[in-house]
């Protein structure tokens, strides 16, 4: 069966949010939904502008990799933020809480975050995000990238190269979901923790606790080509992820230069 194809006036109808999707487009195809959300990021007017998409040809991930999905499968949506002032870190991990409680509200899953930017369920991943930004006349200015998973059966995720195990909602709950109100609801939810990083971003963090896969946990990561394992025993919004290291010390690894290797 064809999934409901993502519809511009479903995804408005009763959206209450302040900045997140003020104005959405829904592409059939594009190369990247991040590619397109940049065009538009000259005009103060599109702050909070929402590209969805049905598919992509050049989907982008973190760190240089591809996000491939089928048509019609995902949701594949990018928000601009025109000249805003919350530390992207923030952006990231509100973006992260925002996702985890959508997939929660909508289809009753235990979606929960990896560090920094994967949800996952069942310890396999579900959404990721890629957070780009630039700066334009002094300000800056961000393209939040928000790959959900949806449709996809296991086959899908067998065929394809991944850089770890993936999943979708319709394997983890066995339902076909309704994407359009995934959307409104991710918008909804994009709008109030954006807002919240915006006053409160300890709020960001407590959230996060709750939600985090690895708190508590030991990990082994490699930061620039060398690997540490220690207790994962918090986040810094502006520094990155903390571990209190087997071999002694406490250390922050940076987003931009972790992976995360293992989680136990
Ligand atoms: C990751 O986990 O590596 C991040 C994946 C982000 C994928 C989304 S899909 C919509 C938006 N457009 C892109 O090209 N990438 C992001």
């Amino acid at each position: 069966m064809d999934p409901e194809k993502l519809d511009v006036d479903i995804i408005n109808d009763g959206l209450k949010t302040v900045i997140v999707g003020n104005n959405i487009i829904v592409f059939n195809n594009t190369s990247s939904t991040n590619d397109i959300a940049w065009q538009y990021s000259t005009n103060p007017k599109n702050n909070g502008l929402a590209i969805f998409a049905e598919h992509q040809d050049a989907g982008r991930g973190r760190r240089g990799n591809k996000w491939i999905s089928r048509p019609g499968q995902s949701i594949l949506l990018s928000v601009l933020l025109v000249g805003h002032k919350c530390h992207p870190q923030l952006l990231t991990l509100g973006s992260a809480v925002a996702i985890a409680e959508t997939i929660k509200n909508c289809c009753g899953l235990e979606a929960r975050i990896k560090w920094p930017n994967d949800i996952i369920i069942s310890e396999k991943k579900a959404a990721g995000i890629l957070l780009e930004s630039r700066v334009n006349n002094g300000q800056t200015n961000f393209v939040i990238g928000i790959g959900i998973n949806c449709g996809h059966d296991k086959t899908f995720f067998e065929d394809s190269d991944f850089q770890m195990p993936g999943t979708s909602i319709y394997i983890e709950s066995r339902k076909e979901i309704n994407r359009n109100i995934l959307a409104r609801t991710l918008l909804t939810k994009l709008d109030e923790w954006i807002g919240i990083g915006q006053s409160n971003g300890d709020k960001i963090i407590e959230k996060w606790r709750q939600l985090s896969s690895q708190l508590g946990h030991r990990i082994t990561l490699e930061y620039n080509h060398q690997r540490f394992t220690g207790n994962c025993i918090g986040v810094d919004p502006a520094e990155g992820l903390i571990l209190q290291l087997e071999n002694g010390g406490v250390r922050i690894f940076e987003a931009a230069h972790t992976s995360i290797l293992r989680h136990l």
